[in-house]
């Protein structure tokens, strides 16, 4: 069978572990795509020899335009991050024929519906299963597993640095400041902490898991936010008193009439609640469904390796798909759901 051609944009954490697997690990992949695949180039910021990786040196490229237009890829793996260029190089790699894997969640919670109908006017696959909570599986569970239940509710705990603060602040009394410290120092937050502290990360990832659990288009400007900052060891403590931990929560709902509402908020949890058991940096995203009951998706929601493989699992899929010449499920959305803008006037 002929090779699968995959590209790469973007080769900082997790595109370097991407790669690093595409390349170790290419025989075993073949064995579950059924075909041979070819890592033909990775699109990089800035030159320079890559010793970490054991790749040619002539796969990178700092024209990520120049590789998504070549118009042979099967697949290309987005992994830079934020708006632009990320956009437009999907958008150009669908156009060029290729499906695409991201794990952007940023660009999805802004401007989803355009890749969406990019993908569905090119007939490609668009694969994000690493954009929410890092290596769980939860966006096909939501679009696959339980499409044919009705999901009433999600409530998740999706943003791991967040996680991990107010885990250190319920373990040893500390304040946010120094909990962020600690968290800094350990490498979970950024030098600037903003987009976890102060919950638009959380609400990216509520934007999408709502629309995947209600089948409907969530935008981040219709989740009200609130992030961890103003969270106090008092706070801490009296929720402790009460037998309760307090977690950042994106919180997703369908109404009586179908309305649909994400919001993303500090929120008192009682400890007898699977999801006050979830630790440190991990993520977890609890389910409620008609049918189904409860369900619980757990694990690792960030890191290099983490998030590689929800990636890699994503190429596999899509590989398959080409090789078999389908797409799998598309969006699929409702027009009736009405998204309800909570806490905005
Ligand atoms: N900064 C995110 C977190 C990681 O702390 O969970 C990936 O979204």
């Amino acid at each position: 069978r002929r090779p699968l051609r995959i590209a790469l944009l973007g080769c900082g954490v997790v595109g370097t572990e991407v790669a690093r697997v595409l390349t170790g690990d290419a025989d075993e992949l073949a064995q579950r795509v059924g075909a041979p695949i070819e890592l033909v180039g990775i699109a990089v910021r800035r030159e320079g020899r890559r010793r970490d990786l054991d790749v040619p040196d002539d796969l990178f490229t700092t024209d990520a335009m120049a590789l998504v237009a070549r118009g042979d890829l099967d697949v290309v793996i987005e992994v830079i991050g934020g708006i632009e260029p990320a956009r437009g190089l999907i958008l150009a790699a669908l156009e060029n024929g290729a499906s695409v894997v991201t794990a952007n969640k940023a660009l999805l919670a802004e401007d989803g519906a355009t890749l969406y109908e990019a993908a569905e006017k090119a007939e490609r696959d668009l694969y994000y299963e690493a954009a929410v909570a890092g290596a769980i599986p939860i966006v096909r569970p939501l679009s696959d597993s339980l499409a044919g239940d009705r999901v009433t509710r999600v409530l998740g705990i999706v943003n791991g640095t967040t996680n991990f603060i107010l885990d250190a602040m319920s373990t040893t009394g500390a304040g946010f400041n120094d909990a962020l410290d600690e968290a800094q120092r350990l490498g979970y937050a950024e030098a600037d902490p903003t987009a976890d502290v102060e919950g638009f990360d959380a609400a990216a990832k509520a934007a999408i898991l709502a629309g995947l659990a209600f089948h409907t288009r969530v935008h981040i400007s219709d989740v009200h936010r609130e992030g961890i900052t103003d969270v106090t060891a008092a706070d801490v403590r009296s929720a402790a008193e009460i037998g309760s931990v307090v977690k950042l929560l994106a919180i997703c709902e369908l109404g009586p009439s179908g309305e649909v509402s994400a919001r993303v908020h500090p929120a008192m949890i009682p400890d007898s609640h699977p999801l006050a058991s979830v630790r440190g940096a991990y993520n977890a995203v609890f389910v409620e469904s008609e049918g189904a009951g409860q369900l619980m998706f757990y694990g690792p929601g960030a890191g290099g390796a983490p998030t590689a493989s929800a990636v890699l699992g994503d190429v596999v899929s899509v590989a398959r798909h080409r090789l078999a010449g389908v797409r799998g499920a598309g969006e699929t959305v409702h027009a009736q759901h009405e998204i309800v803008p909570i806490g905005r006037a």
